[in-house]
């Protein structure tokens, strides 16, 4: 990448901090004024479901009363993979996406024909923000031998552009497969989980230089200090992270893996690098295991959002009651947009009903 791209790449990222500390101030005003009963509210969201023939599809990293009523009624709660399954194979014509921008404009590109809904359409992805779609195509211009394979956190322009997507549950397989087909690969927009496919199955890759503010702000160091006093504890990493944080890990694995990690590695304790949201599954999964967040401070932190996707946080049951009384924040895509985009997207479906 040329110097100025370099230059305008970590522009971005300070804007998409500068996004978040505004975000987490307006965060605090909005939790103070929220005094509604949770259980009448929670009734009443049930209602206004089956009234509307929706289903409730919920990321990991959502609040845990958001996972609690998609689980209650018979909605999803899973990483970005199976929440674009779950929404695609569901019967009901609405659905309500409680995750980030991209996971609701996944769901539309591969159901056009249902009525898609999110809580807030500010939530967005700082790996989303760091790559933007005209700048993005450039650089894939500028390299047209090359296989463009994007993460699914990034816009539907930015998928329309690349052969195929992944998501990190199925990027290593995924990337073998297209390693064997012995051809030239540009991987965006996530630098760290870019370099660590690149790694494990030894394929060389043009990395776009976007990374997740959430994940990028996990410490060696504090993992370092913390299994001083948890010797025995496995560090569970989510690629997301920076690779000095992968190479301390037990485990590294999407955020399905690693809550069957949690469940399945005989270790009592857990240092869990990943969004905190995540702690409702696993301790779910994994009800007689101490888990821990692995510490975003430490020497040099800066910690802003600290462990937490300060736009997986704006999801709350308020914003889903007012979606669904006043059918507001509907997903549009343009009808060419989608159609392009849908076909690196159906193939990593594909490969994934076989893989
Ligand atoms: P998963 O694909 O593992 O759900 O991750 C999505 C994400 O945004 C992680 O930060
Ligand atoms: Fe994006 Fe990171 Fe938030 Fe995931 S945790 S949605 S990658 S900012």
């Amino acid at each position: 990448m040329s110097q100025s791209a370099a230059l305008m790449m970590s522009q971005k990222q300070i804007a998409a901090r500068v996004l978040v500390q505004e975000h987490l101030a307006h965060e605090h005003l909005q939790a103070m004024s929220s005094g509604q009963d949770v259980g009448a509210q929670k009734q009443r969201i049930k209602c206004l479901l089956k009234q509307q023939d929706a289903t409730l599809v919920a990321h990991y990293y959502t609040d845990a009363l958001v996972q609690e009523l998609a689980e209650e009624t018979g909605g999803c709660v899973s990483d970005s993979l199976e929440m674009a399954r779950f929404g695609n194979h569901s019967l009901s014509s609405t659905l309500i996406v409680a995750g980030v921008h991209f996971m609701g404009e996944t769901a539309k590109i591969l159901s056009p024909t249902k009525r898609v809904l999110v809580p807030t359409l500010e939530a967005t992805c700082s790996l989303d923000i760091g790559c933007p779609a005209e700048e993005f195509t450039a650089f894939c211009d500028a390299h047209p031998d090359h296989t463009v394979v994007v993460y699914a956190n990034t816009s539907a322009a930015v998928k329309a552009r690349a052969d195929w997507v992944v998501t990190s549950g199925i990027a290593v397989k995924l990337m073998e497969h297209l390693a064997s087909e012995g051809k030239p690969i540009i991987w965006g927009p996530d630098q760290h989980l870019g370099r660590y496919i690149a790694k494990q199955t030894g394929t060389e890759m043009l990395l776009w230089q976007g990374s997740c503010i959430v994940h990028d702000e996990f410490k060696v160091i504090g993992v370092q200090q913390l299994k001083q006093v948890y010797p025995n504890a496995a560090v569970l990493v989510h690629p997301e992270s920076s690779y000095a944080m992968v190479e301390i890990a037990d485990f590294v694995g999407s955020t399905t893996q690693l809550i069957k990690a949690a469940q399945e590695m005989p270790n009592k304790e857990f240092i869990v690098a990943t969004d905190r949201g995540i702690f409702y599954k696993m301790q779910q999964a994994a009800p007689d295991k101490m888990l821990m967040e692995a510490p975003t401070a430490g020497n040099s932190a800066t910690c802003r959002s600290c462990a937490h996707c300060p736009w997986m946080a704006m999801n709350d049951l308020d914003k889903i009651e007012q979606v669904l009384l006043f059918g507001t924040n509907e997903i549009v895509i343009d009808a060419g947009l989608q159609e392009r985009a849908l076909k690196p997207l159906q193939r990593l479906m594909d490969f994934a009903a076989t893989n």
